[in-house]
């Protein structure tokens, strides 16, 4: 059993870097994020789908001020964390002027992001883990609609012959953004004081698995291996496997 860390006035030393090193991946997915939704709005075919990408938008912005607010609580300068990401569309790998690429990272990118978060809302620095719940919530809702579009994609055959392309580009940076590296220090350093609750294989093969259920009916395959490599992706030979097998 990992002791609780209930204050940040409790996180301390290395533990507390860690922390700070986690919620900065977190707020930049979430910063981006707000902003890829955001600017979506103009790229979105339909007042339905602009309305919806709206109320997305302000929910990743209410991830985002969480976050804002315990980094501060930690001492941090939540600005300055920000201003050192890259651009929105550049760290996700889309043109966000383009329709296509903004329905791909809805299938792909925000999911990536949840599984993530289902390891925050059991840590064990509780100020963070009980803000997640609200969040994980939101996710569900995303990813919903995430699939929904897929399949919409996948019954017009050019229309879906593009969608392939750009996931091939997505799905990739996402698992480099959203994951990290498999068998590293931090990985393990993560699990023993309780940060998170699984591995990084067992994280990203847990998201992987789940997108291949949805992927698999509508004739969608894994890019090749080639793809992940070059977007400088390790893995570990259980989730090469995974994504072999749905070539
Ligand atoms: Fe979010
Ligand atoms: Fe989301």
């Amino acid at each position: 059993m990992v002791a609780q860390i209930r204050s940040a006035a409790e996180a301390t030393g290395e533990y507390r870097d860690m922390l700070i090193r986690l919620m900065t991946r977190q707020i930049y997915a979430e910063t981006a994020t707000a902003e890829v939704f955001g600017q979506a709005i103009t790229a979105a075919p339909t007042w339905e789908e602009k309305h919806r990408l709206a109320v997305f938008t302000l929910e990743e912005v209410q991830h985002s001020q969480g976050l804002v607010v315990l980094l501060r609580d930690l001492g941090e300068d939540p600005e300055a964390i920000i201003a050192a990401r890259p651009p929105a569309g550049e760290f996700w790998a889309i043109d966000l002027t383009k329709w296509i690429d903004i329905a791909v990272f809805n299938f792909v990118v925000d999911r990536a992001g949840s599984h993530q978060i289902m390891e925050y809302r059991h840590s064990s620095y509780t100020p963070w883990a009980d803000s997640q719940e609200v969040v994980l919530a939101d996710e569900e809702e995303h990813y919903g609609t995430g699939i929904q579009v897929l399949k919409e994609f996948a019954r017009d055959t050019d229309r879906f012959a593009k969608f392939k392309v750009s996931f091939e580009r997505v799905l990739p940076n996402a698992v480099k953004r959203a994951f990290g590296r498999p068998g590293n220090a931090e990985n393990e350093y993560c699990l023993r004081v309780g940060l998170k609750r699984h591995s990084h294989g067992q994280i990203l093969n847990r998201y992987l698995d789940e997108m291949k259920g949805y992927m698999g009916s509508v004739g969608l395959a894994f890019p090749p291996m080639s793809a992940f490599e070059a977007a400088g992706v390790e893995m570990a030979e259980r989730t090469k496997e995974i994504v072999l097998s749905l070539q």
